[in-house]
């Protein structure tokens, strides 16, 4: 039969529950059209790293050919991860990186880079004075660390301005909107909150904006094409500006199928990133709108044609058995 799967990919998701992780999967999901030979079994470990170890052993018990796994936290995941590597499984690393060298390739956006684009924006909102807090993202988790650090090293060129604080939002609103109310006389004295993710900078503003702290711009990380995510924030002047985060999914499927079919593939891929804020977000939306469209119609083609396939299938059926009584 044409359409049989013959691997099973195994995909650990640190977390399902956001409009970036959805964007990723929906982006697997696109590209396994192109791979009928391939099966996803997807795990969402909910932001638990100890929940993310058991699904990997899950995954393991049910016989996958590779593993792609986004680790919630470097450190705790990296046992695990290095186990499923020495059984032979290739491993492709995506987003978050894991403390081990146990892996055959990782796919990720320019964390570093994406810091350092944001302090040098931030630079051309505030001139040569002006205090900066910062909300990161979970302590343990790679990006975090990568994006703080361009932040640091972008604002360190521009002795006017402070980084007053680095609060930890853990990559929520919840967490964000609590460590906010804990540092409201801080804020008060704010001029800019870059946040490390759009979804941390939308419940910074909604905090300020329910305090009366109107005066404060905004600066978020992903910019996925959703309502009440970074690109309608930023075309609403909500943010001042979001870095794309490109997930990388379409890459991990693709290089799934390459390794699977013997390929060799580079060990490390990083995704550029763009600064989208009201000069070019228009545009794009557009060309987003544009993609969407292409993309409907591909799928509309493709399910016609598995719908043939599977009437050829029918058909090359009947006659067997018409030849054979
Ligand atoms: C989604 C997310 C993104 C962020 C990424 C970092 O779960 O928090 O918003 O860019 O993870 O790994």
């Amino acid at each position: 039969q044409v359409d049989k799967p013959r691997y099973r990919i195994g995909f650990s998701q640190c977390t399902g529950n956001d409009d970036w992780r959805k964007n990723m999967l929906v982006e697997m999901k696109r590209e396994l059209f192109y791979h009928p030979d391939m099966q996803l079994l997807y795990k969402d470990a909910a932001d638990d790293s100890k929940r993310q170890i058991s699904q990997i052993q899950e995954l393991l018990a049910e016989n996958i050919d590779i593993l792609l796994v986004s680790p919630n936290e470097a450190i705790p995941l990296a046992p695990v991860i290095t186990a499923v590597y020495r059984k032979g499984i290739p491993v492709i690393i995506l987003d978050r990186k894991a403390a081990t060298d146990s892996f055959t390739a990782y796919i990720g956006g320019d964390n570093y880079n994406i810091g350092k684009l944001a302090g040098e924006y931030i630079a051309g909102l505030l001139g040569t004075k002006g205090r900066v807090v910062e909300v990161t993202g979970l302590k343990g988790s790679s990006p975090t660390i990568e994006r703080s650090q361009g932040l640091h090293d972008a604002l360190s060129q521009h002795p006017g301005l402070q980084l007053t604080a680095s609060l930890e939002g853990n990559w929520v609103a919840g967490k964000t909107q609590e460590v906010a109310a804990r540092n409201k006389a801080l804020l008060q004295q704010a001029d800019v909150v870059f946040a490390q993710n759009d979804v941390m900078a939308y419940g910074m503003y909604r905090y300020c904006q329910a305090n009366a702290l109107p005066h404060i711009r905004f600066i978020g990380v992903d910019a996925s094409p959703y309502p009440d995510a970074g690109i309608d924030l930023v075309a609403r002047g909500i943010l001042s500006a979001s870095l794309l985060y490109p997930s990388g999914g379409k890459e991990a499927i693709s290089m799934a199928a390459d390794i699977l079919s013997g390929k060799k593939v580079p060990r490390n891929t990083l995704l550029q990133t763009v600064l989208i804020d009201s000069s070019n977000v228009k545009l794009m939306r557009l060309q987003i709108d544009k993609i969407q469209v292409q993309h409907q119609e591909i799928e509309q083609q493709q399910s016609l044609l598995q719908e043939q396939r599977r009437q050829y299938q029918d058909q090359q059926h009947l006659l067997r058995i018409v030849v054979t009584t």
